[in-house]
């Protein structure tokens, strides 16, 4: 019985990706959820919460890309929600939708949080507003490889590249920078860096220092690296990730097919995670056979 709903499910995720083309696919892609492994003793209170909180900061990412909330007396839930500074206010609105749409899968969970193509959520029964690093931090290398004679200079030039954007974004208001790099005629690196808007100046360095040593030491040489901790996201790509948004082309983050394949998600729980995965080796959690199912739908 129920291997063979699963096996339905799978189907569904296969047969669906190929009628779904990249540039039709209006959802940003899931990278990553990391759900907490403590339960919640009433999901349902719980899940209420959540989505009337969720609702309450819907307004300010529509208008201002961010938002922090609470909701419920007992079984409080808090939401924090941030849009990537490059993303145009329909693409954040997509971008929270489908990431507001995700997030529940990690009910029972009392605390949970999702990296999307172009913003980040969480939930928990704590006040997360100041957390900037942790254990469930995580990190996401590329598959695509650059060519062999390049290597040196494209790895120098993206360490270089990732450490100017972190000095730059833990300095500005709004904690974020973009930026790119020519390394060959036709081969230009493009990076980004940002913190959650609630952090401190302290946390925001923290939180960048973490990542960019985790992409730069150990992404490179390959062509895209992501970093995924409590506080911020860091990402460098040989692709135009940020550039050149639209609204209505391309899903949330202007991610080109090529780096956009099986990226995750994948379900990790908090305080118990092999924290490296490359992009192209994550296999869905065979633990839970309802995120396999959402696994399999979102990797088109
Ligand atoms: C990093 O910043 C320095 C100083 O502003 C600049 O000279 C250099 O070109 C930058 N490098 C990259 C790769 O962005
Ligand atoms: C900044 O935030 C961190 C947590 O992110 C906290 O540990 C630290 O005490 C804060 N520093 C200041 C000066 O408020
Ligand atoms: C955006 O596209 C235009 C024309 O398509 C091009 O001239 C411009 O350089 C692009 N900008 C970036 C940042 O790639
Ligand atoms: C983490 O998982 C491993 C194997 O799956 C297990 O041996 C270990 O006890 C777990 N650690 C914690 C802290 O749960
Ligand atoms: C990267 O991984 C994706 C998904 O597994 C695969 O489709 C693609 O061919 C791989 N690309 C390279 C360059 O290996």
């Amino acid at each position: 019985m129920l291997p063979s709903a699963l096996a339905l499910l799978i189907l569904i995720g296969f047969t669906a990706s190929p009628t779904s083309g990249d540039s039709e696919d209006p959802s940003p892609s899931v990278y990553l959820s990391v759900c907490g492994k403590n339960i919640t003793p009433d999901a349902q209170s719980f899940a209420n919460n959540f989505v009337d909180a969720a609702e309450k900061i819907s307004q300010n990412i529509k208008t201002s890309g961010f938002g922090t909330s609470s909701s419920g007396d007992t079984l409080t839930v808090f939401v924090l929600g941030q849009c990537y500074s490059y993303l145009s206010p329909p693409n954040c609105q997509l971008c929270f939708d489908q990431s507001r749409s995700r997030l529940p899968s990690c009910y029972p969970a009392v605390s949970g949080r999702i990296y999307v193509d172009g913003c980040f959520l969480e939930y928990s029964d704590r006040n997360v507003e100041t957390d900037s690093v942790d254990s469930a931090d995580a990190y996401a290398c590329s598959n695509i490889t650059v060519e062999d004679r390049i290597r040196p200079v494209f790895s120098k030039s993206t360490a270089e590249l990732m450490g100017n954007l972190t000095g730059e974004a833990g300095r500005k208001a709004d904690y974020s920078q973009v930026g790119s790099v020519t390394v060959a005629p036709d081969l230009t690196v493009y990076g980004m860096a940002e913190c959650w808007r609630t952090l401190n100046v302290t946390g925001c360095k923290d939180c960048l220092e973490k990542g960019r040593a985790n992409i730069v030491g150990k992404c490179l040489p390959a062509g895209g690296g992501k970093a995924m901790n409590a506080g911020c996201f860091l990402r460098y790509s040989v692709d135009s990730f940020y550039a050149n948004q639209s609204s209505s082309a391309g899903g949330g983050g202007g991610d080109s097919s090529a780096d956009r394949g099986c990226v995750g998600p994948v379900l990790q729980y908090a305080g118990n995670l092999s924290r490296q995965y490359a992009a192209d080796r994550v296999v869905p959690s065979a633990s839970s056979r309802r995120l396999l199912a959402t696994d399999l739908i979102s990797c088109r």
